[in-house]
């Protein structure tokens, strides 16, 4: 029976995407950049279904119907592409809470891309696997590779411009995130339903569309000219910009909670004495605390005395998506 397991990495951006300029196509309005984690990961099983339906198991759990209608939604992509019109059984497992602004749906899609590619026997090259995984997420498309990832925005309608690259490997400019846990609980709106309501109600949308373009060139500069500095002052501002889209949203929304900001001005304090530090947040509490390498326990140790996080993990940069058995 034909059968394949496949790693993914979940990624975080530095740069970020919040908005479609294709709901249908799943486009983003804005390109985006992001670094793919190495320790947190996705495991993902896929085997030819007996019965004509898709199965989805999450974490050990049968998924509910909307879960599995997206998912077999995304699978008809593959179906439509291919001679081979199987159903699939899909099993796959997060070893970090899933929904909770940790991107589980960018590690899952770019699994499940790469899964469907074998099994469907597509042959699709890397840039085509970061199409496919987009249609499932927008940030999964950046999990196909590892270490620093840019995913152009693209202009055209049919989105034949809109694909991910690798901008350098994870060993070229090696960086430390401490992913602090504030909260496990999943995420009241969705970044789907989430980014619609910004676009149609936020009256900051559309400057943060427009000064993006900009964020994207001097992050690609900083990231080629190993800058932390110049990094560090690009993500923290791309990261306000969206929370501020977020929150000026009708009804607003709030991914932040009181631990969030705490964890905020800790790395605030650590900035103004020149440290190597930054903060990036996504749709969730977690905070991830970007460091160079060796400085993390300094960090770590100061860290576990504000008493506001559940767990913590470090992790270094992490590779692309890869088969590990078949
Ligand atoms: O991958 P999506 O479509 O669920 O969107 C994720 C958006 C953010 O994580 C909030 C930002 C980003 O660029 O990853």
């Amino acid at each position: 029976m034909k059968k394949i397991k496949v790693k993914s990495h979940p990624n975080i951006a530095l740069v970020k995407y919040w908005g479609k300029r294709s709901e249908e196509k799943n486009l983003p309005s804005v390109g985006s950049i992001s670094i793919t984690l190495d320790e947190l990961s996705t495991i993902t099983e896929v085997y030819i279904n007996k019965i004509s339906n898709d199965e989805f198991i999450i974490n050990n759990k049968k998924a509910n119907e909307r879960e599995q209608q997206k998912i077999s939604k995304f699978l008809d992509y593959f179906r439509a592409r291919s001679s081979k019109k199987y159903y699939l059984k899909i099993k796959t497992t997060n070893n970090f809470p899933t929904a909770a602004g940790l991107a589980s749906s960018a590690s899952g899609y770019a699994a499940l891309t790469y899964a469907a590619n074998h099994i469907f026997d597509l042959n699709l090259s890397a840039k085509e696997l970061t199409q496919y995984a987009r249609l499932g997420s927008g940030s999964a498309a950046r999990s196909i590779f590892g270490g620093y990832v840019e995913l152009h925005k693209g202009e055209l309608e049919s989105g034949e411009d809109c694909f991910a690259e690798q901008i350098l490997a994870p060993d070229q400019f090696p960086l430390k995130v401490i992913v602090a846990i504030t909260d496990e609980t999943p995420k009241k709106t969705s970044s789907r339903d989430g980014m619609k309501l910004s676009q149609q109600t936020s009256p900051f949308f559309q400057s943060f569309v427009e000064t993006s373009e900009q964020d994207i060139s001097f992050m690609k500069q900083a990231i080629k000219s190993r800058d932390f500095y110049m990094m560090s002052e690009i993500a923290q501002q791309s990261c306000i910009k969206m929370h501020s889209v977020m929150m000026t949203t009708k009804e607003p929304l709030f991914y932040w909670n009181s631990k969030t900001f705490s964890i905020i001005e800790f790395v605030l304090k650590f900035q103004k004495e020149k440290y190597p530090i930054f903060f990036t947040i996504d749709a969730g509490p977690q905070v991830k605390i970007v460091t160079l390498p060796g400085e993390e326990k300094n960090i770590i140790e100061k860290l576990t005395k504000l008493n506001v996080i559940q767990q913590h993990f470090v992790i270094g940069l992490g590779n692309g998506t890869e088969i590990i058995e078949e």
